[in-house]
């Protein structure tokens, strides 16, 4: 099975218990409208792809975990997308949860998608104790107050939002951490071996969505362009202009590129962040060639 289909199934599977009655039907449908028919799925795809380069060895834990990512990163959209943040009417070429169902369904989708994440892990985890406490920290961190999404989020509060790289590497860079690390978890590697992969890839990404909030096309995107500006939020496009832009996300996934380490399945990795980087902008770059497997 591919692995779109894999992570596909895995939330379908926890979301259908999560909205069975007596959850109430608007709350289920709010729900699912965050989740499905999803966006491009990138982070519970680098936890597959690390734990199969890792060996697979608990491929349940492995669908929890990636179901888990992805739930956390759902929800993040419905809470960013709120207008208290970037008022934003359209994700993924449809209505906003908000402007689907109304600001008080979204924050209770949202909340109700975090607890879910969070039961996914605890239910698959049972049969391995020694290693759902890491898991559980480690996804956690990816989404938490000190240095994950919420911190990310946080920082646009604050006065003093002068890091962008920091800013980054919590909104965005954290919860690919995560992806990673769950998934040299899950799939029998040391963690400690995948340490810093994910906040070079996440931010990346998210320099990535810089430019193209700056420069795509809003129906080639299915979301608002222009609001980085509009909002006064920082980004790398308005701080490096559009080649320096280019260049440190490069940069990025070439350090990204040269932290993979040691392991059974290493030239599939490097092929599948090859293929990543080759996304991550529309026009072809020397960014993807410059990764050797
Ligand atoms: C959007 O993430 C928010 C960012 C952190 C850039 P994605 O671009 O991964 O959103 P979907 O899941 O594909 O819609
Ligand atoms: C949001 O960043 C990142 C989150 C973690 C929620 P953006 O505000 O740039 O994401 P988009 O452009 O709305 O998808
Ligand atoms: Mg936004
Ligand atoms: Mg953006």
């Amino acid at each position: 099975m591919d692995s779109r289909r894999r992570i596909d199934r895995a939330l379908k599977s926890c979301l259908d218990q999560a909205t069975a009655l007596p959850c109430p039907p608007r709350l289920g449908d709010a729900m699912r409208h965050a989740v499905f028919p999803g966006g491009a799925r990138f982070r519970p795809e680098f936890c597959l792809a690390v734990a199969g380069a890792c060996g697979d060895a608990h491929p349940a834990l492995t669908d929890a975990a990636a179901a888990a990512i992805e739930l956390l990163h759902c929800a993040s959209l419905v809470y960013d997308d709120l207008p208290c943040f970037d008022d934003a009417a359209v994700r993924r070429g449809q209505a906003t949860v908000h402007a689907a169902f109304g600001e008080e369904l979204a924050i209770l989708a949202g909340n109700a998608l975090i607890v879910l994440a969070f039961e996914t892990l605890a239910r698959a985890g049972g049969p391995h104790p020694h290693l759902l406490p890491g898991l559980l920290r480690v996804i956690a961190r990816g989404v938490g107050g000190p240095s994950g999404i919420v911190a990310g989020q946080g920082w646009e509060s604050e006065s003093d939002l002068d890091d962008l790289g920091r800013y980054h590497r919590a909104k965005t860079g954290a919860l690919f951490e995560a992806a990673i690390i769950a998934g040299a978890l899950t799939g029998g590697g040391d963690p400690l071996q995948w340490t810093g992969l994910g906040y070079r890839l996440g931010e990346a990404y998210q320099i990535a969505d810089d430019i193209r909030d700056a420069c795509g096309r809003p129906e080639l995107i299915g979301k608002p362009v222009g609001q980085d500006r509009v909002h006064d939020r920082p980004s790398a496009v308005h701080e490096l202009g559009l080649s320096g832009a280019t260049i440190h996300l490069g940069d990025l996934v070439e350090k990204a590129a040269g932290r993979v380490p040691a392991c059974a399945g290493r030239n599939d990795l490097l092929a599948h962040l090859r293929r990543w980087s080759e996304q991550l902008l529309a026009v072809p770059t020397p960014i993807a060639a410059s990764i050797r497997s």
